[in-house]
């Protein structure tokens, strides 16, 4: 979550029983790093560091997390305009994950084909294929369910056809405060790539049920930093 997912913030969550964990959204080309700064203008949170300064800090972060924790795994959640800056940041010691951000769908960050956008792009598929192709850890794409004009099923296809290697799928339905328990389904169903699934996991039942889906792993968001993660994972 841009802004909260900083190393200190995951080192309290560690105890909890996760054994991966995810930094940022990070900023990393110039075109992200401007709408960062324009999101944080307008009053959201988010995580913005100038162009020289972002490897170095998402360095310094994931040795926070592996210093006491190295067993976990950890991501790193990134936005650019082109594929290169996210390869490049696979290489940062210790980083198990490089996790492009297809989910972003803040205006700044949308407006320069970043984020969600990048699901309408004709270059979706050779971007991620780049950065499967030149990355040093495993490749995670983050995508949010049912965006309108996109069939969710057919990006993750896509996704897996470029070799990714976990599709971490925010299953948002726009019509209810729930996951969208069929398309997590249909998704898992019909593609051999490890879903991780996410939305609206609040209670061990939701777990369970994200499972009878078919996937890989979950992930919690919210939940977390409104406390009510009230059960070890
Ligand atoms: C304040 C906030 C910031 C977020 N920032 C990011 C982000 O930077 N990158 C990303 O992929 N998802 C981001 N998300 C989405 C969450 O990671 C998650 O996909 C979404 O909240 C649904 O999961 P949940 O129901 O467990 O919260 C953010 C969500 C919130 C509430």
């Amino acid at each position: 979550m841009a802004g909260i997912t900083d190393a200190e913030f995951l080192n309290k969550v560690i105890p909890y029983g996760f054994d991966v964990v995810t930094l940022g959204g990070y900023s990393l080309d110039e075109k992200t790093i401007n709408a960062s700064a324009q999101i944080l203008n307008r009053g959201r949170k988010e995580f913005h560091f100038e162009l020289d300064e972002i490897i170095p800090h998402i360095t310094s972060e994931v040795a926070l997390i592996k210093k006491n924790n190295p067993q976990v795994k950890v991501s790193a959640n990134v936005r650019s305009a082109t594929p290169q800056p996210i390869a490049e940041a696979s290489c940062i010691d210790d980083l198990d994950i490089i996790e492009i951000n297809c989910h972003c769908r803040q205006k700044e960050i949308v407006t320069i084909g970043c984020g969600q956008e990048l699901l309408n792009r004709k270059d979706l598929a050779d971007y991620i294929a780049y950065v499967v192709d030149n990355s040093k850890t495993e490749v995670s794409v983050k995508i949010r369910a049912n965006v309108e004009g996109i069939d969710t099923l057919k990006v993750a296809q896509t996704i897996e056809d470029c070799g990714a290697d976990y599709l971490h799928l925010d299953a948002m339905d726009p019509n209810k405060l729930d996951a969208d328990w069929d398309i997590l389904e249909e998704v898992c169903n019909n593609t051999n790539i490890k879903v991780i699934g996410n939305n609206s996991i609040d209670c061990e039942d939701k777990i369970k049920k994200m499972y009878d889906c078919g996937v890989y792993g979950f992930s919690i968001a919210r939940s977390i930093i409104t406390g009510k993660l009230d059960f070890n994972i």
